[in-house]
Protein backbone atom coordinates (compact mmCIF):
# COMPACT_ATOMS: atom_id res chain seq x y z
CA UNK A 1 0.00 0.00 0.00
CA UNK A 2 1.30 3.50 -0.73
CA UNK A 3 1.15 6.36 1.55
CA UNK A 4 0.06 9.98 0.83
CA UNK A 5 1.72 10.94 4.71
CA UNK A 6 3.40 8.88 7.18
CA UNK A 7 3.86 9.85 10.79
CA UNK A 8 5.54 8.66 13.01
CA UNK A 9 6.22 9.73 16.89
CA UNK A 10 5.89 12.95 16.66
CA UNK A 11 5.53 15.56 19.58
CA UNK A 12 4.94 18.92 19.72
CA UNK A 13 4.88 21.40 22.92
CA UNK A 14 4.29 25.35 22.50
CA UNK A 15 6.75 27.33 24.62
CA UNK A 16 5.01 30.75 26.02
CA UNK A 17 6.58 33.62 27.40
CA UNK A 18 10.22 34.64 28.34
CA UNK A 19 10.86 34.97 32.12
CA UNK A 20 8.40 32.66 33.41
CA UNK A 21 7.86 29.98 30.69
CA UNK A 22 4.31 27.85 30.19
CA UNK A 23 4.67 25.09 28.10
CA UNK A 24 1.92 22.92 26.29
CA UNK A 25 2.08 19.22 25.41
CA UNK A 26 0.13 20.00 22.72
CA UNK A 27 1.06 16.19 20.79
CA UNK A 28 2.62 13.54 22.28
CA UNK A 29 4.34 10.64 19.98
CA UNK A 30 1.56 10.67 16.95
CA UNK A 31 1.74 7.81 14.76
CA UNK A 32 -0.64 7.67 11.62
CA UNK A 33 -0.26 6.30 8.16
CA UNK A 34 -2.45 8.14 5.64
CA UNK A 35 -3.22 5.67 2.60
CA UNK A 36 -2.86 7.29 -0.80
CA UNK A 37 -6.44 8.31 -2.46
CA UNK A 38 -8.63 7.94 0.69
CA UNK A 39 -10.33 11.09 2.83
CA UNK A 40 -8.99 10.78 6.17
CA UNK A 41 -10.35 12.20 9.65
CA UNK A 42 -8.73 14.04 12.28
CA UNK A 43 -11.56 14.34 15.20
CA UNK A 44 -11.36 15.59 18.28
CA UNK A 45 -12.46 18.28 21.11
CA UNK A 46 -11.45 21.52 21.06
CA UNK A 47 -7.81 21.53 22.23
CA UNK A 48 -7.31 18.26 21.29
CA UNK A 49 -4.46 19.19 18.87
CA UNK A 50 -5.80 18.64 15.44
CA UNK A 51 -4.50 22.05 13.65
CA UNK A 52 -1.21 21.49 15.24
CA UNK A 53 -0.77 17.92 13.91
CA UNK A 54 -2.34 19.33 10.20
CA UNK A 55 0.27 22.10 10.58
CA UNK A 56 3.44 19.61 11.06
CA UNK A 57 2.39 18.22 7.83
CA UNK A 58 1.82 20.79 5.80
CA UNK A 59 5.17 22.33 6.73
CA UNK A 60 4.03 25.14 8.36
CA UNK A 61 5.16 23.55 11.79
CA UNK A 62 7.89 22.26 13.32
CA UNK A 63 7.99 19.44 15.39
CA UNK A 64 10.22 18.83 18.40
CA UNK A 65 10.57 15.30 17.33
CA UNK A 66 9.61 12.27 15.46
CA UNK A 67 9.35 12.47 11.16
CA UNK A 68 6.60 13.56 8.62
CA UNK A 69 6.75 11.70 5.60
CA UNK A 70 4.81 13.52 3.23
CA UNK A 71 4.37 11.90 -0.57
CA UNK A 72 7.08 9.83 -0.09
CA UNK A 73 9.59 12.54 0.85
CA UNK A 74 11.34 13.86 4.43
CA UNK A 75 8.75 17.21 5.26
CA UNK A 76 11.58 17.98 7.47
CA UNK A 77 13.94 17.99 5.52
CA UNK A 78 13.96 21.70 3.91
CA UNK A 79 15.15 21.09 0.57
CA UNK A 80 12.13 18.33 0.19
CA UNK A 81 9.47 20.29 1.91
CA UNK A 82 9.88 23.06 -0.96
CA UNK A 83 8.93 20.36 -3.46
CA UNK A 84 6.27 18.85 -1.24
CA UNK A 85 4.40 22.10 -1.00
CA UNK A 86 4.07 22.44 -4.85
CA UNK A 87 1.95 19.20 -4.81
CA UNK A 88 -0.24 19.53 -1.66
CA UNK A 89 -2.51 22.86 -0.29
CA UNK A 90 -3.79 23.51 2.73
CA UNK A 91 -7.28 25.60 3.49
CA UNK A 92 -8.76 26.38 7.05
CA UNK A 93 -12.84 27.13 7.75
CA UNK A 94 -11.34 30.04 9.54
CA UNK A 95 -10.36 31.67 6.33
CA UNK A 96 -7.98 34.53 6.43
CA UNK A 97 -7.15 36.43 2.82
CA UNK A 98 -5.87 40.15 1.79
CA UNK A 99 -8.72 41.58 2.92
CA UNK A 100 -9.11 44.99 1.05
CA UNK A 101 -8.36 42.57 -2.15
CA UNK A 102 -11.69 41.10 -4.27
CA UNK A 103 -12.33 37.09 -4.37
CA UNK A 104 -10.44 36.86 -7.98
CA UNK A 105 -7.83 39.12 -7.19
CA UNK A 106 -6.53 36.86 -3.58
CA UNK A 107 -6.98 33.58 -6.11
CA UNK A 108 -4.68 35.68 -8.49
CA UNK A 109 -2.31 36.48 -6.23
CA UNK A 110 -2.22 32.59 -4.84
CA UNK A 111 -2.02 31.83 -8.32
CA UNK A 112 1.24 33.93 -8.60
CA UNK A 113 2.84 32.48 -5.57
CA UNK A 114 2.37 29.00 -7.22
CA UNK A 115 4.27 30.78 -10.58
CA UNK A 116 1.54 30.39 -13.29
CA UNK A 117 1.92 31.97 -16.40
CA UNK A 118 -0.93 34.75 -16.60
CA UNK A 119 -2.78 33.13 -19.41
CA UNK A 120 -2.50 29.60 -17.05
CA UNK A 121 -3.90 31.73 -14.21
CA UNK A 122 -6.69 33.38 -15.34
CA UNK A 123 -8.13 30.13 -16.86
CA UNK A 124 -7.35 28.16 -13.52
CA UNK A 125 -9.07 31.01 -11.46
CA UNK A 126 -12.35 31.38 -13.82
CA UNK A 127 -12.42 27.71 -13.71
CA UNK A 128 -12.31 27.30 -10.03
CA UNK A 129 -14.75 30.33 -9.39
CA UNK A 130 -17.23 28.53 -11.44
CA UNK A 131 -16.77 25.52 -9.38
CA UNK A 132 -17.01 26.77 -6.34
CA UNK A 133 -20.06 29.36 -6.81
CA UNK A 134 -18.08 32.22 -6.22
CA UNK A 135 -18.12 33.73 -9.37
CA UNK A 136 -20.86 36.09 -8.59
CA UNK A 137 -18.45 37.35 -5.91
CA UNK A 138 -15.06 37.83 -8.37
CA UNK A 139 -15.32 41.65 -7.64
CA UNK A 140 -16.57 41.58 -3.86
CA UNK A 141 -13.45 42.65 -1.70
CA UNK A 142 -12.89 39.23 1.31
CA UNK A 143 -13.79 41.57 4.19
CA UNK A 144 -17.40 41.77 2.83
CA UNK A 145 -18.21 38.42 1.64
CA UNK A 146 -20.43 35.85 4.30
CA UNK A 147 -18.68 33.43 5.98
CA UNK A 148 -20.23 30.28 3.25
CA UNK A 149 -18.45 32.29 0.66
CA UNK A 150 -15.02 33.14 2.48
CA UNK A 151 -14.95 29.28 3.21
CA UNK A 152 -15.47 28.52 -0.95
CA UNK A 153 -13.10 30.98 -1.62
CA UNK A 154 -10.32 29.14 0.76
CA UNK A 155 -11.43 25.33 -0.84
CA UNK A 156 -10.96 27.45 -3.97
CA UNK A 157 -7.46 28.33 -3.24
CA UNK A 158 -6.38 25.00 -2.32
CA UNK A 159 -6.99 23.31 -5.72
CA UNK A 160 -5.06 26.13 -7.50
CA UNK A 161 -2.10 24.46 -7.98
CA UNK A 162 -3.78 20.63 -8.79
CA UNK A 163 -2.03 19.14 -5.72
CA UNK A 164 -2.38 15.22 -4.79
CA UNK A 165 -2.61 16.20 -1.00
CA UNK A 166 -5.52 18.53 0.40
CA UNK A 167 -5.30 19.01 3.72
CA UNK A 168 -8.71 20.87 5.33
CA UNK A 169 -9.21 22.23 8.74
CA UNK A 170 -12.78 22.22 9.92
CA UNK A 171 -13.88 22.75 6.41
CA UNK A 172 -17.58 23.47 7.61
CA UNK A 173 -17.63 25.16 10.63
CA UNK A 174 -20.20 27.60 11.01
CA UNK A 175 -21.78 27.10 8.09
CA UNK A 176 -25.41 26.39 7.47
CA UNK A 177 -26.52 22.83 6.74
CA UNK A 178 -26.71 23.26 3.31
CA UNK A 179 -23.82 25.03 2.46
CA UNK A 180 -21.90 22.31 4.11
CA UNK A 181 -23.71 19.89 2.18
CA UNK A 182 -22.41 21.42 -0.93
CA UNK A 183 -18.82 21.58 -0.04
CA UNK A 184 -18.55 17.92 1.16
CA UNK A 185 -19.91 16.85 -2.32
CA UNK A 186 -17.25 19.01 -3.75
CA UNK A 187 -14.73 17.19 -1.67
CA UNK A 188 -16.24 14.19 -2.68
CA UNK A 189 -16.63 14.79 -6.40
CA UNK A 190 -12.75 15.53 -6.33
CA UNK A 191 -11.68 12.91 -4.23
CA UNK A 192 -13.55 10.47 -6.86
CA UNK A 193 -12.88 12.19 -10.30
CA UNK A 194 -8.72 13.12 -8.96
CA UNK A 195 -8.38 10.53 -6.38
CA UNK A 196 -6.62 13.16 -4.47
CA UNK A 197 -5.86 12.43 -0.65
CA UNK A 198 -7.52 14.70 1.54
CA UNK A 199 -6.89 15.05 4.84
CA UNK A 200 -9.88 16.65 7.41
CA UNK A 201 -10.40 18.27 10.58
CA UNK A 202 -13.82 18.51 12.06
CA UNK A 203 -15.76 18.61 15.15
CA UNK A 204 -18.77 16.90 13.36
CA UNK A 205 -19.07 13.19 13.40
CA UNK A 206 -21.47 12.86 10.78
CA UNK A 207 -19.36 14.93 8.79
CA UNK A 208 -16.79 12.36 8.96
CA UNK A 209 -19.17 9.32 8.78
CA UNK A 210 -20.16 10.54 5.39
CA UNK A 211 -17.09 11.19 3.89
CA UNK A 212 -14.00 9.34 5.99
CA UNK A 213 -12.75 6.07 5.10
CA UNK A 214 -10.69 5.96 8.34
CA UNK A 215 -10.27 8.67 11.42
CA UNK A 216 -8.18 8.87 14.19
CA UNK A 217 -9.29 10.19 17.64
CA UNK A 218 -7.25 12.66 19.43
CA UNK A 219 -7.88 13.70 22.97
CA UNK A 220 -5.16 15.99 24.32
CA UNK A 221 -2.47 15.44 21.75
CA UNK A 222 -2.87 11.62 22.31
CA UNK A 223 -4.40 9.26 19.91
CA UNK A 224 -7.17 6.90 21.49
CA UNK A 225 -8.17 5.18 18.34
CA UNK A 226 -7.91 4.65 14.49
CA UNK A 227 -9.65 3.22 11.72
CA UNK A 228 -12.51 2.62 9.47
CA UNK A 229 -15.99 4.19 11.27
CA UNK A 230 -17.46 0.76 11.10
CA UNK A 231 -14.40 -1.18 12.88
CA UNK A 232 -14.26 1.44 15.59
CA UNK A 233 -17.95 1.06 16.22
CA UNK A 234 -17.97 -2.67 16.31
CA UNK A 235 -14.50 -2.44 18.46
CA UNK A 236 -16.50 -0.43 20.82
CA UNK A 237 -19.74 -3.00 20.47
CA UNK A 238 -21.80 0.09 19.61
CA UNK A 239 -24.45 -1.66 17.37
CA UNK A 240 -27.62 -0.80 15.39
CA UNK A 241 -30.65 -1.09 18.13
CA UNK A 242 -33.73 -2.63 16.48
CA UNK A 243 -36.32 -1.13 18.81
CA UNK A 244 -39.68 -3.11 18.64
CA UNK A 245 -43.00 -3.08 20.71
CA UNK A 246 -45.50 -5.73 20.60
CA UNK A 247 -49.38 -5.55 20.48
CA UNK A 248 -49.43 -8.54 22.95
CA UNK A 249 -47.73 -8.92 26.11
CA UNK A 250 -46.28 -13.43 25.66
CA UNK A 251 -43.54 -13.69 26.87
CA UNK A 252 -40.37 -12.86 25.35
CA UNK A 253 -37.91 -15.72 24.82
CA UNK A 254 -34.41 -14.23 25.71
CA UNK A 255 -32.67 -17.18 23.68
CA UNK A 256 -32.47 -15.63 20.21
CA UNK A 257 -29.95 -17.59 18.32
CA UNK A 258 -29.07 -14.88 15.35
CA UNK A 259 -25.77 -13.87 13.99
CA UNK A 260 -24.05 -10.50 14.83
CA UNK A 261 -26.20 -10.06 17.96
CA UNK A 262 -24.59 -7.87 20.56
CA UNK A 263 -27.42 -7.64 23.67
CA UNK A 264 -30.58 -7.90 23.71
CA UNK A 265 -33.03 -5.97 26.45
CA UNK A 266 -36.02 -7.00 27.16
CA UNK A 267 -39.00 -5.22 28.97
CA UNK A 268 -42.80 -5.81 29.52
CA UNK A 269 -44.04 -5.72 25.83
CA UNK A 270 -41.15 -4.03 24.14
CA UNK A 271 -37.13 -5.17 23.73
CA UNK A 272 -34.06 -3.70 22.23
CA UNK A 273 -31.73 -5.88 19.66
CA UNK A 274 -28.60 -4.68 19.50
CA UNK A 275 -27.10 -5.79 16.65
CA UNK A 276 -23.55 -5.26 14.54
CA UNK A 277 -25.44 -4.30 11.35
CA UNK A 278 -29.49 -3.87 11.20
CA UNK A 279 -29.72 -4.59 7.37
CA UNK A 280 -27.75 -7.85 7.71
CA UNK A 281 -29.82 -9.19 10.86
CA UNK A 282 -33.35 -7.58 10.08
CA UNK A 283 -34.97 -10.00 8.53
CA UNK A 284 -33.16 -12.97 10.56
CA UNK A 285 -34.65 -11.14 13.44
CA UNK A 286 -38.15 -10.86 11.85
CA UNK A 287 -38.37 -14.72 10.94
CA UNK A 288 -37.44 -15.61 14.70
CA UNK A 289 -39.65 -13.56 16.02
CA UNK A 290 -42.46 -14.25 13.56
CA UNK A 291 -42.02 -18.20 14.98
CA UNK A 292 -43.40 -17.06 18.51
CA UNK A 293 -47.07 -15.78 18.91
CA UNK A 294 -45.64 -12.27 19.20
CA UNK A 295 -46.85 -9.07 16.92
CA UNK A 296 -44.92 -6.29 16.20
CA UNK A 297 -46.80 -3.25 16.86
CA UNK A 298 -44.13 -0.96 16.07
CA UNK A 299 -40.37 -0.84 14.80
CA UNK A 300 -37.80 1.80 14.81
CA UNK A 301 -34.13 1.60 14.39
CA UNK A 302 -31.32 4.13 15.45
CA UNK A 303 -27.78 3.23 13.69
CA UNK A 304 -24.92 3.84 16.05
CA UNK A 305 -23.05 6.77 15.02
CA UNK A 306 -19.04 8.40 15.31
CA UNK A 307 -20.73 10.64 17.86
CA UNK A 308 -21.40 7.53 20.04
CA UNK A 309 -17.77 6.17 19.69
CA UNK A 310 -16.69 10.44 20.78
CA UNK A 311 -18.74 10.41 23.37
CA UNK A 312 -17.17 6.52 25.04
CA UNK A 313 -13.98 8.16 24.56
CA UNK A 314 -14.69 11.38 25.42
CA UNK A 315 -15.76 9.61 28.84
N1 LIG B 1 0.66 29.08 19.20
C1 LIG B 1 0.34 28.45 20.33
N2 LIG B 1 0.97 28.76 21.48
C2 LIG B 1 0.68 28.13 22.64
N3 LIG B 1 -0.23 27.13 22.75
C3 LIG B 1 -0.87 26.78 21.62
C4 LIG B 1 -0.63 27.42 20.36
N4 LIG B 1 -1.43 26.85 19.43
C5 LIG B 1 -2.14 25.91 20.08
N5 LIG B 1 -1.82 25.88 21.38
C6 LIG B 1 -2.36 24.94 22.41
O1 LIG B 1 -2.09 23.61 21.97
C7 LIG B 1 -3.21 22.76 22.17
C8 LIG B 1 -3.68 22.16 20.86
O2 LIG B 1 -4.17 23.21 20.05
P1 LIG B 1 -4.80 22.97 18.60
O3 LIG B 1 -5.15 24.31 18.05
O4 LIG B 1 -3.88 22.12 17.81
O5 LIG B 1 -6.13 22.14 18.95
P2 LIG B 1 -7.38 21.80 18.04
O6 LIG B 1 -7.68 20.36 18.26
O7 LIG B 1 -7.15 22.25 16.64
O8 LIG B 1 -8.54 22.68 18.73
P3 LIG B 1 -9.85 23.35 18.06
O9 LIG B 1 -10.83 22.25 17.90
O10 LIG B 1 -10.29 24.33 19.11
O11 LIG B 1 -9.45 24.00 16.78
C9 LIG B 1 -4.27 23.63 22.88
O12 LIG B 1 -4.17 23.43 24.25
C10 LIG B 1 -3.88 25.04 22.49
O13 LIG B 1 -4.27 25.95 23.48
MG1 LIG C 1 -8.13 23.59 15.38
Amino acid sequence: MRFAVQVKELSKTYVQGFIKKKRKKALKSISLDVPEGTIYGILGPNGAGKTTLLSIIAGILLPDSGYVKVLGMDMCNSSKSREICKKINISSGHANFLWSMTVKENLIYYAMLYGMSKKEREHRVEELMDLFSITPYKDVKFEELSTGTKQRLSLAKAFLNDPSLILLDEPTVGLDPDVAMGIREIIKYFHEKKRITFIITTHNMDEAEILCDEVLFIFNGKIRAKGDPNSLKKGMKLGDKIYIEFQNENFIPTDFHINGLIEVNIYHNHATFVVDNYKLRLPELVNELMKTKLKIKKLEIEQADLEDVFINFAR
